[in-house]
């Protein structure tokens, strides 16, 4: 790697402990105004700081985060689908490298579609994309994204995964499943995962533990933790399960203790003051 591209790999993965708490916050691109995303500066502005990166598309970058805030970004760069569309697998790329170095991309992400309709298409974005990031020194994420069709398993995610790695993504992001240490092992470059549907709370928890626990270099968590009433509370647990290494009931301890103190009318007031960028 030349010195621009590890500088930025560093932004998105801390070197100190090799690990990452990437924000996502890209649902839009194809789901339209995600519940709770509806407002996206108002569910951004609180989390911010506690994130070690922001994944989004340059849509929200623009209108929804001030320029001046100092936080990597992981720029989504395909899309041209929607859920209502024909088939949410013939992405594109939408956003071009030009564009990206312009807005201060520390990385692009792109997903690819292993198995479906459009596998060729958006594999073949994969190798494109990846060629612009090493002419600039961008590194790529590769986002696994699985049909409905297809199951989640370490058969389909580690091929998918290993597919990623060898047409040169720097980063994978992917689903947390059973054996998912046979995905780690296989895909030469780090692994990060996604948070997926809304869970309760503890078991949110319970799947970044694991998912570190088994190998993973973070995670790259939206719903779980925007669509938590406690969102605050609630990427400071997992932010502490990500880098100082603590259990599932630590964890939780840390969400219940944020969360009553957001509760307290004072917290309450100050954090909805906050909320807003000025
Ligand atoms: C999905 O295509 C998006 O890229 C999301 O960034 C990803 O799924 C992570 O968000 P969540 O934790 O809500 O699944």
């Amino acid at each position: 790697m030349d010195w621009g591209m590890k500088n930025r790999f560093s932004k998105i993965i801390r070197p100190e402990d090799g690990r990452c708490l990437m924000l996502a916050v890209d649902h839009g691109y194809f789901l339209g105004p995600t519940e709770r995303l509806e407002d996206a500066r108002k569910t951004i502005a609180p989390l911010l700081p506690h994130a070690d990166s922001l994944m989004l598309t340059r849509g929200i970058l623009r209108n929804c985060v001030p320029a001046d805030r100092n936080i990597p970004v992981v720029l989504r760069v395909s899309g041209g689908t929607s859920i209502i569309g024909e088939d949410l697998s013939k992405e594109t790329i939408t956003t071009s490298i030009e564009e990206s170095i312009k807005l201060n991309a520390s990385c692009l992400a792109l997903s690819i579609f292993v198995g479906s309709k459009y596998e060729h298409q958006t594999l073949a974005s994969l190798g494109k994309l990846v060629d612009e990031g090493e002419k600039y020194g961008i590194p790529v994420l590769a986002v696994t994204a699985v049909g409905k069709e297809m199951a989640r398993d370490a058969r389909y995610l580690g091929l998918a995964c290993r597919v990623a790695a060898e047409l040169g993504a720097h980063v994978v992001k992917t689903y947390y499943c059973e054996n998912f240490e046979q995905v780690v092992e296989s895909c030469p470059v780090p692994l990060i995962v996604a948070g997926g549907k809304k869970l309760p709370e503890l078991d949110a928890l319970k799947l970044a533990y694991d998912s570190v626990k088994y190998g993973a270099a973070g995670v790259d968590m939206g719903r779980n933790i925007w669509q938590s009433d406690y969102p605050v509370a609630m990427i400071k647990a997992v932010k502490a399960i990500v880098h100082e290494d603590i259990d599932v009931k630590q964890a939780y301890s840390i969400f219940l203790k944020e969360r009553e103190k957001a509760k307290d009318p004072k917290a309450k007031k100050a954090l909805t003051q906050t909320a807003a960028f000025d």
